[in-house]
C-alpha cells in the first residue's frame, strides 16, 4: 500500500533554553519529538538557521565527486587496522543489508503484502563518501572508527562544503539529542554529554547512486534514455537494501531527488519521503534505541527507485549527464568509549555495552560476504 507520510514539523534552536520564557515552549516541542521518534522512528525539525544554500551546494559538488572515473575515486578508499570505508570513498556494490533475525521478525509482522521490503539478496548499489565531523576523539580503544578526514584534489570545494554543512548537521543532531532527553523527561544534557568533548565518531555520509550505471549492470544492452526513465516509471528496485542505522539518530539534509522509504514502528511502509526545505529528518538508530531501552524503536527505511525520481533525471539526461541520485546522511554517534545503559526502559534486554564494540559488532555484518 502506498502511503505518503505527513509528519508534524517541529521547530528547534540550534542552542535550546530550557528555563525562562522559551523553556515551556521547547518542552513541548520537546514532546513531539519524542512522540514521533516513538510513532515513526522519524522527526522532522526545524532549526533556527538557513541550510538550504548550503544543502544545495553540497549536493551539486557531490554530483561531481559520485561522476568521476571508479579509478580516481577509489584513490580514497582508506582501510585501517582491518577497518575499511570508515573514512573516504566506499565503492558501489560493497555494502550488504544486514538479514539477522530481528530482521525477519519485523518484516514478518509486516500482514500487507505491498508494505513488504523489495525483495533484495547481496550488495547495495549505493556508493558513500564518508566524512567526520567534530572534534575526533583520541580513543586509543577504537582508533580505527575515530580517523581524520579525508581531503579530494579532484572536486574543488568539496572539502569545505563538506565542513559547512556537515557543521550544520553536526549542530543540529546534538540539539535534538536535548530534545530527546528533555522528552524522556530526563536531564537536557544527558544524552548530549555521551556524543561530545571529544566528539563520537560523527559522520556525513552522503551515498551516490549513478542510475544509468545501475540500470545497465543490470540490463546489460539496455541504456536509452527512454528506457531508463521506464526503469524508473515501472520498477521499484533496490538501491539500499532494508536495514536501520547503528548510530544514536541518523539526520538528512534534503537528497536530490526521492528515493527514501520508510517504516513505523507497526510495519506500515511510507513511500518516498521528501524534506521540506529549511527542515531536516531525524531518524532514529540503534544506539538510541538500546539507550532507550526499546522504548523508541530503531527505524527501518530502502532507498529504492521511484517514478519520484523521473523529473531529476529527466533534466540530467536533457543536460548530457547520467542521472546519480545523492543523499545526505548524517550519522550522530555515540562516543566509542562510553557504556551505554538504558536511561529509560527495559534495562533487563538492553545490557550495559561499550558504543565502540556495539558499532564493531554491526560493522563486520554490513561488508560481509558477496
Ligand atoms: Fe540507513
Amino acid at each position: 500500500m502506498s502511503r505518503t507520510l505527513d509528519l508534524p514539523i517541529v521547530d528547534i534552536l540550534l542552542r535550546p533554553q530550557w528555563d525562562g520564557p522559551a523553556g515551556a515552549r521547547n518542552q513541548t516541542a520537546a514532546a513531539r519529538v519524542v512522540e514521533a521518534l516513538r510513532q515513526h522512528g522519524l522527526v522532522l525539525v526545524r532549526p533556527d538557521s538557513a541550510f538550504a544554500a548550503s544543502n544545495q551546494v553540497f549536493l551539486q559538488k557531490m554530483g561531481v565527486f559520485f561522476r568521476l572515473p571508479e579509478a580516481v575515486k577509489r584513490k580514497y578508499v582508506i582501510e585501517q587496522a582491518g577497518v575499511s570505508y570508515e573514512v573516504g570513498y566506499m565503492p558501489p556494490h560493497t555494502e550488504h543489508a544486514q538479514a539477522d533475525a530481528e530482521y525477519g521478525e519485523f518484516i514478518a509482522r509486516i500482514d500487507n503484502e505491498a508494505d513488504k521490503p523489495v525483495p533484495h539478496i547481496g550488495s547495495n548499489p549505493i556508493a558513500r563518501f564518508m566524512a567526520p565531523i567534530g572534534e575526533r576523539a583520541s580513543s586509543e580503544e577504537f582508533p580505527e572508527l575515530n580517523l581524520p578526514p579525508v581531503t579530494v584534489a579532484e572536486v574543488p570545494g568539496m572539502n569545505a562544503s563538506i565542513d559547512d554543512l556537515g557543521h550544520l548537521l553536526h549542530g543540529a543532531g546534538l540539539a535534538v539529542s536535548e530534545y530527546i532527553s528533555v522528552g524522556l523527561q530526563r536531564p537536557p544534557k544527558l544524552l548530549r554529554d555521551m556524543l561530545e568533548h571529544p566528539d563520537g565518531p560523527h559522520c556525513l555520509a552522503p551515498t551516490g547512486v549513478n542510475l544509468r550505471e545501475e540500470f545497465a549492470r543490470k540490463t546489460p544492452g539496455r541504456v536509452s534514455n527512454t528506457d531508463l526513465l521506464n526503469w524508473l516509471r515501472n520498477e521499484r528496485y533496490c538501491l539500499d537494501g532494508f536495514h536501520n542505522d547503528v548510530n544514536l539518530i541518523t539526520v538528512h539534509a534534503r537528497a536530490n531527488t526521492p528515493g527514501l522509504h520508510t517504516w513505523s514502528a507497526h510495519g506500515e511502509r511510507y513511500d518516498a519521503l521528501t524534506i521540506p526545505e529549511g527542515c531536516v529528518l531525524v531518524q532514529s538508530g540503534r544506539q538510541l534505541r538500546h539507550l532507550t531501552g526499546g522504548l523508541i524503536p530503531a527505524m527501518y527505511h530502502e532507498v529504492t527507485t521511484t517514478p519520484g525520481m523521473i523529473p531529476y533525471a529527466r533534466d540530467e539526461l536533457e543536460a548530457g549527464r547520467d542521472p546519480v541520485r545523492v543523499g545526505c546522511p548524517f550519522f550522530v554517534h555515540v562516543r566509542s568509549d562510553v557504556l551505554m545503559s538504558p536511561i529509560v526502559g527495559d534495562r533487563t534486554t538492553y545490557r550495559p555495552i561499550k558504543a565502540g564494540d556495539f558499532v564493531k559488532e554491526m560493522i563486520s555484518t554490513i561488508y560481509g560476504n558477496n
